[in-house]
């Protein structure tokens, strides 16, 4: 991933539920920044990378990446008491999503392409993605487009690794609640582009994408001694899913 430095403190997102800002950076690009202090911990900033390039492999419109450095200057001219606080807490390396100008939210309004539905619905099953509901559907229209976003609450099976990596068979055949999701309407796109989509993510794609991430995100835990080590447990948790029979897949069963 691109790194460049945060060069403004803008403005925070008051939607977003972990307060995200807008942040200008030395590129003279426009982000919105992940705070690797918001809170979730840096396995939510792990997420977001995974699912941001797993949806490009997809050929999924999501916006670009960076890493975005913060220094302490940034912090010591921000007035707002709450916002200086989670600047103090997140010097160091943060996320960086492109940010989309003119941009809006998705409304029931918009025709969603059925072969874009059918690949974000299997590609949220995928990742158990939580986040995709009508009540907050984290998709942006912008230029007639859909636009993946917010992918942090993604492969939670990472939340319980602090003791160790855990068992990838669980999450092999989790189901996914395709009930909530706001594309639930595609499940059967979803079922019929599954085993194109499945053999396009073959082991070697999903090392690529775990190599994105940069090692200071990734934190070892017992038996996952280094960055390295912690990717390799996220491709096989991602191998197990896509290789344990994909009753996950939204429609499947019904198929
Ligand atoms: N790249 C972007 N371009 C334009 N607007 C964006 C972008 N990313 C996020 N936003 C806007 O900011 C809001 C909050 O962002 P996001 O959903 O990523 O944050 P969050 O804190 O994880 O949110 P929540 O937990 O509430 O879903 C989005 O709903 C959207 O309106
Ligand atoms: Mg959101």
């Amino acid at each position: 991933m691109k790194q460049v430095r945060a060069t403004r403190y803008v403005t925070p997102l008051r939607e977003g539920g972990s307060l995200p800002g807008i942040v200008e950076a030395d590129d003279l690009g426009t982000y919105v920044c992940k705070f690797r202090g918001a809170g979730q911990g840096l396995p939510v900033l792990v997420a977001e990378v995974v699912v941001s390039e797993l949806a490009l492999r997809l050929d999924l419109r999501t916006p670009r990446l960076v890493v975005l450095e913060l220094e302490p200057a940034i912090a010591r001219y921000e007035a707002d008491e709450e916002v200086q606080d989670l600047l103090n807490a997140s010097l160091g390396l943060n996320l960086g999503v492109d940010f989309l100008p003119g941009s809006f939210g998705f409304d029931p309004t918009f025709q969603v392409a059925p072969d874009i539905a059918a690949r974000t619905l299997w590609l949220d099953a995928f990742v158990a993605n939580v986040d995709r509901s009508w009540r907050n559907p984290n998709l942006l229209v912008w230029h007639g487009d859909l636009w993946l976003i917010d992918h942090g609450a993604s492969l939670y099976f990472h939340h319980a690794w602090s003791g160790g990596i855990t068992d990838p068979a669980r999450f092999a055949v989790q189901p996914y609640d395709v009930g909530d999701h706001v594309l639930a309407a595609h499940a059967s796109g979803a079922a019929a582009v599954d085993a194109e989509l499945a053999a396009r993510l073959d082991t070697s794609v999903l090392e690529e994408v775990l190599a994105q991430v940069p090692d200071m995100w990734l934190e070892p835990r017992p038996g996952a001694d280094s960055p390295d080590d912690v990717r390799a447990a996220y491709v096989a948790f991602l191998r197990a899913r896509l290789e344990g029979g994909r009753a996950w897949v939204p429609g499947r069963a019904a198929a």
